[in-house]
């Protein structure tokens, strides 16, 4: 231990870039309707973020082609996809699966590409991720008498699911595969800067010989997400996007009986007491506000940390911040990716230029940004106050806020001072608090000394305006569920 040397100041690393050879597209895609792909009568292009670089044009469903998805979804289910025993809808779940393992370099190519989120972060967190809720929710498919005792499940239809565009392909896996795993049909609409994994995803059916029309895919903008949520052939809608678009599409569902679950924006606390261990915790906040460029719903955005500790952390964690390194999605050292759409790189700017006027002290470690795409340098705002905008609505951004606390009673009532309740990280060394807290804070996920830590058999989801309904575990197959009992439990 006497003799450890400082890492010289310019330690850099080779580019290591990922080869995109094995991703081939088409010039143009339709929408995948009944098995077949349907010509597109509108179609857009959709870029790469990190050059702008046009890599195919996709549709823009209009209502007809979403009704004609929707037709499929109905027609496959009444045809036999409703009626097949769980054990063999089972079959079709794990050859997706197995066949998404096969392919992940694929796919986590083509999703860096068309998002710009790091290939380290589509290879080692979304992709086995995507695997995996397939898998779990297999094992779902021939019991689930057994997740319902006495209750009699039966499915609820044609499901319309509509995700966005920071992790494609896992909120595609979150959706589809428990959907399918409770004898239901899917018509999906990806968000429309990411359309491409998802349209991949149609050829990892066929692959799997799903019966056509058991999940359709329909690309397009707000407008083919509406067009979804208004027609009447479908029972079910599953949303994972902005608050403003889920309170729309729940005033726009009320009173006309079909399930909704919302999974929507957040404004985590990571709530950092003294006693914790310093460094880990550094790691935790970087995790969770710098993973996936901060497009993260659950991201640990608002940091609390204990008044005698804030002057050494927020030292280490701006050092902790030269190191991370900005730039090409598809270099495997890579840290933070590209901005994932123009639009979303004004909101970051606007809300950024909102906290300097207001009066918090900014800080951005040097970093040369390319001068193509769209790119944003991690950010720290500290003199935070709590009525901060960036304090408190979502910037979904590499962008930290941090507050301060002296006990755990004001911690708490800080953490819980958001419209949001997605989730909230905890750092402490006493399990006595950690469980304190826990019961404490308002929202759907606590992690304890660690954050942004995803599992199939774990239940995700809000409280308050992070929406309702969960999705994972036991719990995601409720929302594909319906009960001869459900109005007695409310269903
Ligand atoms: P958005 O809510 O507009 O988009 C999400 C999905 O909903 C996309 O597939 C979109 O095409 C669809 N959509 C849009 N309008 C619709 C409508 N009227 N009916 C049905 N579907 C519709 O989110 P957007 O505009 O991409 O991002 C805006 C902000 O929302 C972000 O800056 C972020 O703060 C938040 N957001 C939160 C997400 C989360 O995971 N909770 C995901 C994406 C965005
Ligand atoms: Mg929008």
């Amino acid at each position: 231990m006497t003799d450890l040397k400082p890492i010289p100041a310019d330690w850099t690393y080779a580019p290591a870039p990922e080869s995109r050879d094995i991703v081939t597209l088409a010039a143009e895609y339709g929408h995948f309707v009944g098995g077949e792909w349907l010509t597109a009568t509108e179609t857009y292009e959709t870029i790469a973020p990190r050059d702008e670089e046009p890599l195919a044009r996709v549709g823009q469903a209009t209502p007809e082609e979403v009704d004609a998805a929707v037709q499929a979804a109905r027609d496959a289910f009444l045809n036999g996809w409703s009626s097949l025993p769980g054990s063999e809808r089972a079959k079709y779940l794990f050859r997706i699966a197995r066949i998404l393992q096969e392919r992940s370099r694929e796919f986590a190519v083509l999703e860096s590409l068309n998002g710009g989120k790091p290939i380290k972060e589509s290879r080692d967190v979304d992709l086995p991720l995507a695997a995996a809720h397939f898998f779990y929710y297999a094992g779902w498919a021939d019991k689930l008498e057994y997740a319902f005792p006495n209750r009699r499940p039966k499915p609820v239809g044609v499901a319309g699911q509509i995700i966005p565009w920071n992790f494609p392909l896992l909120m595609l896996s979150w959706k589809i595969a428990p959907a399918l795993a409770c004898g239901n049909t899917v018509v999906l609409k990806p968000a429309e800067t990411t359309p491409l994994t998802a349209l991949l995803f149609c050829d990892v059916l066929r692959q799997a010989e799903l019966p056509p029309g058991v999940v359709n895919i329909v690309t397009g903008d707000g407008r083919t997400g509406a067009a979804l949520v208004e027609h009447d052939g479908v029972d079910k809608i599953a949303f994972t996007g902005s608050t403003d678009v889920g309170k729309a599409i729940q005033r726009r569902l009320a009173g006309t009986g079909k399930k909704l679950t919302l999974e929507l924006g957040g404004k985590a606390a990571n709530v950092v007491f003294d006693d914790c261990a310093l460094d880990q915790a550094v790691e935790g906040i970087v995790n969770g506000i710098y993973f996936n460029q901060g497009h993260v719903c659950c991201a640990g955005s608002r940091l609390f940390v204990q008044e005698s500790i804030a002057e050494p952390l927020i030292e280490k964690l701006k050092q902790r911040l030269t190191t991370l390194r900005v730039g090409d999605p598809l270099d495997k050292n890579t840290d933070v990716g590209a901005i994932n759409s123009r639009m979303q790189l004004e909101k970051i700017e606007e809300l950024v230029a909102a906290g300097q006027e207001e009066g918090a002290e900014i800080y951005q470690p040097p970093c040369n940004l390319p001068e193509k795409g769209y790119w944003f340098a991690p950010t720290v705002f500290t003199n935070v106050a709590q009525s901060y905008r960036i304090a408190q609505e979502e910037i979904f951004g590499p962008v930290l806020s941090v507050l301060t606390f002296r006990t755990p009673e004001e911690a708490v009532e800080k953490a819980n001072n958001t419209p949001y309740g997605l989730s909230a990280g905890v750092w402490t060394e006493k399990g006595s608090r950690i469980l304190w807290m826990a019961q404490r804070l308002r929202a759907g996920v606590v992690w304890a000394n660690t954050f942004n830590r995803f599992d199939p058999t774990s239940p995700f989801g809000g409280y308050k305006e992070s929406g309702f309904g969960r999705e994972g575990g036991l719990h995601g197959l409720e929302p594909y569920c319906t009960f001869d009992d459900s109005e007695t439990f409310g269903g």
